[in-house]
């Protein structure tokens, strides 16, 4: 066959397995990155002795329980305390203080935080930790409330626990440790102080309706998943989520595209933090 030729039929069979999940789960891989979801779907072949994504749509009309694990694959969801310390310092000695100023100016009490594709929750605790530490005793008479949201409800569910294996303990600085942290045998758990401020909730970024209004948005290591096109749409969601003068924390392998529309303020390049700001 020529590579022309080639090249069609395994296009043609790649959009057929994702029209296939599309249509059977709902979660439509056209909207992730082509070469991102060709890797995963490579473990799943792999893992099966398979060689063609012909064999694989065939395979996964003979077991449908593949559908879960592929798409298992597809949600990676790696996380960890505090990931990528420097952010989370950058967050905590300028971002919550300022933050905090803006609201005590503006006499308003609730902060509001969405960490989207929060995985098993590390990330939102994270986050509620570095404003805790922040707000002084009583919390400075401020309310917050941080939702966490995925796509995958088996990793909610982790992050709802709140309890997580003892060698996870080391990425959560020492005074937060101390604070926030009741240790077990095995495990570790997230005191209720900061575990009632956390919730979350099932919900599909390329589909379901956005979380409004917050004050700052987390969305780590979650875009890198998506297409150009669906980049740009979350980026306009997120614009709409958050109230004017809120920050917007993306992962230190993602950014936002020069001339994205409507813009975003640059607050730190390096850890790839922005900021919708307060007159267009
Ligand atoms: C690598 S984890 C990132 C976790 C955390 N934000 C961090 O940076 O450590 C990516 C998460 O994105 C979630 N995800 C993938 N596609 C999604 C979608 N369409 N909607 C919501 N979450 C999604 C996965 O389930 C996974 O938990």
């Amino acid at each position: 066959m020529d590579p022309h030729a080639a090249e069609t039929v395994y296009r043609g069979n790649l959009d057929r397995i994702i029209a296939k999940i599309r249509d059977e789960r709902g979660l439509d891989l056209a909207q992730y990155r082509t070469r991102y979801v060709e890797r995963r779907l490579a473990t799943r072949l792999n893992a099966l002795g398979l060689h063609s994504y012909r064999q694989y749509a065939a395979y996964l009309d003979e077991h449908p329980e593949e559908y879960s694990k592929l798409i298992d694959t597809l949600t990676i969801n790696v996380t960890q305390f505090f990931r990528d310390p420097t952010v989370f310092d950058v967050f905590r000695s300028q971002i919550v203080p300022q933050l905090l100023e803006e609201k005590r100016r503006r006499h308003q009490r609730m902060i509001r935080v969405w960490s989207a594709g929060c995985s098993t929750g590390q990330e939102a605790y994270s986050i509620a930790m570095s404003f805790l530490a922040g707000m002084g005793p009583d919390h400075g008479g401020f309310l917050l409330s941080v939702l966490g949201t995925d796509i995958d409800p088996k990793a909610l569910e982790i992050a709802r626990r709140a309890e997580y294996p003892l060698q996870q303990l080391a990425h959560i600085p020492a005074a937060d440790r101390r604070r926030f942290i009741e240790e077990r045998e095995d495990t570790f758990v997230i005191k209720p102080e900061v575990a009632r401020l956390c919730k979350f909730q099932q919900l599909n970024l390329l589909t379901d309706s956005p979380i409004h209004v917050v004050d700052v948005v987390f969305c780590r290591n979650v875009f890198i998943y998506f297409n150009r096109q669906e980049q740009d749409r979350l980026l306009g969601v997120f614009w709409s989520a958050l109230a004017r003068g809120g920050y917007l924390v993306l992962g230190r392998s993602e950014r936002i595209p020069p001339g994205t529309k409507p813009s975003f303020e640059l607050v730190n390049g390096r850890e790839r933090v922005y900021r919708k700001p307060y007159e267009r």
